[in-house]
């Protein structure tokens, strides 16, 4: 029996990832552009060779779906694997739209291998955990990174690549929590719908390296303006697609749309900060570090909670702490 423990936290996505040309490998349709986040964060400790597989969400027995996601990524890892025990805790909402999937997958692949005696490199572990979920593979990098679409046909070459560190740049992003409750419809059903029934898929899929270029562009220039352009159209146009999807997908509440108008009024008065959302309700505003209280204040009428978040690390063992 072995264990390791890992910690992960979440990042969002500057530019998106929405739509997948490999399901069984996970293979995005499209290449993404990301920020890693401290703050909230993901511990999970795998011990490897148990009696039976058990996995635990914060101290719970966790439900069968997300139970068997857990096994299967295990069964990845090694398909003759003992049975194992995986404990894991976040200290915020889970399928909510706050990537939980990204950090609780990143946490995985670094603690599941350790356990099971592997020193996979970080670039490994990331294409290991796009398995598991896609924006898991951008975790395992700190500040902002770049997932690369990739051209083998065994999915190696498509992982996470480091753009810039977390000191970087004096960004923030804040966070503004509308509703905590797990969504209607997951990331993956919901990219499998895009793809097969919207008729905005692939005008989304063919404009989405083009963003990728200027985001990355406007990192490199620190270009708070420029980014912000592209990040709020990519987010645009990914729930435009899902939208457009039959049933539709819709994720935002009337507050998500309160929010927006906030910051379109922030940036009237002079600050330069910017909206994003995912798969959920939340929106997540990219600014100066400076300005995050301004941020923080103009959007707290209008949510459950806000969260200042500063860039963060990537996933790493918790040993290394
Ligand atoms: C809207 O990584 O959760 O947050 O690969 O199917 O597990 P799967 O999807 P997931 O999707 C994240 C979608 C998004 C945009 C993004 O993070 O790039």
């Amino acid at each position: 029996m072995k264990t390791a423990t890992a910690i992960a936290h979440p990042n969002i996505a500057l530019v998106k990832y929405w739509g997948k040309r490999d399901t069984a490998l996970n293979l995005p349709a499209v290449p993404s552009i990301s920020l890693t986040l401290d703050g909230f964060r993901t511990r999970t400790q795998v011990i490897w060779g148990v009696e039976e597989d058990a996995v635990h969400h914060d101290g719970q027995p966790a439900a069968a779906a997300f139970a068997k996601r857990v096994t299967d990524f295990l069964d990845i890892i090694d398909p003759n694997r003992p049975p194992c025990m995986v404990l894991t805790e976040n200290n915020f909402p889970v399928g909510a739209g706050l990537a939980s999937s990204a950090s609780g997958f990143a946490a995985l692949a670094v603690a599941a291998t350790r356990a099971a005696g592997r020193t996979d490199d970080r670039t490994a572990l990331s294409a290991l955990a796009r398995q598991g979920s896609g924006s898991a593979c951008r975790s395992l990098f700190g500040g902002f990174v770049e997932w690369k679409l990739g051209s083998r046909p065994d999915g190696r070459d498509s992982h996470g690549v480091p753009i810039a560190q977390r000191s970087y740049w004096e960004v923030a992003m804040v966070v503004a929590v509308v509703n905590e409750g797990p969504k209607a419809v997951g990331s993956t059903d919901g990219m499998e719908a895009s793809r097969h029934t919207s008729p905005y898929y692939k005008g989304w899929v063919d404009s989405a390296p083009a963003d990728v270029e200027a985001a990355k562009d406007a990192i490199y220039d620190r270009d708070l303006d420029a980014l912000g352009r592209v990040m709020e159209h990519s987010t645009l146009k990914m729930h435009a697609c899902m939208m457009a999807a039959n049933p539709p997908l819709l994720y935002w509440m009337p507050a998500t749309l309160a929010l927006m108008a906030e910051v379109r009024e922030l940036r009237a008065s002079g600050i330069s900060a910017w909206a994003t959302m995912d798969a959920g309700p939340q929106v997540k505003v990219l600014c100066r570090r400076k300005d995050a209280d301004r941020v923080r204040e103009a959007l707290t009428p209008h949510a459950r909670s806000v969260h200042v978040l500063r860039p963060g690390a990537g996933a790493r063992l918790d040993e290394e702490e």
